[in-house]
């Protein structure tokens, strides 16, 4: 399978329902093809109504969570009660609310010394996945930020040129913090990588990551190319807003 990259703008009224139907679609599509789904959440604000929505009634009983593990792309170093935390966003949106077994549950342990918690989380990844190689994801969940950046890939950070380590610490000027991330082998390994970007306010880097000048050190979410998966821009109509060519939400 070769690097496929798509765009799908929807309408804002319909982005997190068809995100839901497509969260499940995959998982089904996973367990399918080799009995477990394994999913790396995101963390931030954008994905917090899917994760909703996946705990609603309509959908919860629609993942086979006894299947699915479910693992961070990226988590701030604070403790997993903290407002900042991303484990904690999605623990109340979602993972309090399904029967996802708790040995299948894989947090970030954000409380602990970064260094010792990336190296913890490489070990981990490496038993869930029963590989010394890069781990390889069936789904990727990630945002964008309005500086480009995705997990905590940042601008100019040293974690861009990461090419050993699945999962590094970075320490990020701008937000005065450390963080956990993902690297690109780890992101580029996955065979489903999904960008969501919803609202204006993602209009202008969208079209910049998008339709702009190649710059990964400057945009990292430009550095996004699964090496034999599929990277899908999900985009509401407002995100899209500033695209030259905008693909409509066919397939
Ligand atoms: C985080 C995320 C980060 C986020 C973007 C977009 O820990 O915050 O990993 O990469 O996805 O900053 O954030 P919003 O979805 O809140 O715009």
């Amino acid at each position: 399978m070769q690097s496929e990259s798509h765009r799908r703008v929807l309408d804002s009224a319909d982005f997190y329902r068809t995100l839901a139907e497509e969260f499940v679609h995959r998982a089904a599509e996973a367990i399918e093809a080799h009995g477990r789904f394994r999913v790396a959440l995101a963390g931030g604000s954008t994905p917090k109504p899917l994760y909703g929505l996946l705990a609603a009634k309509e959908f919860n009983a629609r993942v086979a969570w006894a299947h699915t593990e479910v693992f961070f792309s990226d988590e701030r170093c604070v403790p997993p009660d903290d407002a900042r935390s991303n484990f904690r966003m999605a623990a109340d949106a979602l993972l309090k609310h399904v029967p996802l077994p708790a040995n299948q549950l894989h947090r970030m342990r954000g409380e602990d010394d970064p260094a010792l918690a990336a190296l913890s989380y490489r070990q981990e990844l490496a038993a869930a996945f029963r590989t010394v190689s890069v781990p390889r994801f069936d789904l990727i969940l990630l945002g964008l930020g309005e500086n480009g950046h995705t997990a905590s890939l940042f601008p100019g950070t040293a974690a861009l040129r990461e090419f050993l380590r699945s999962v590094v610490p970075q320490y990020i000027e701008a937000q005065q913090e450390w963080r956990l991330t993902f690297t690109r082998p780890i992101l580029n390994a996955a065979h489903q990588v999904w960008v969501l970007a919803c609202g204006t306010a993602k209009a202008e880097i969208a079209q910049r990551v998008l339709e702009g000048r190649f710059e990964p050190e400057v945009l990292p979410a430009q550095y996004l190319a699964p090496v034999a998966g599929k990277l899908i821009w999900w985009l509401d109509a407002a995100a899209a807003a500033r695209l030259a060519a905008v693909a409509v939400a066919t397939e």
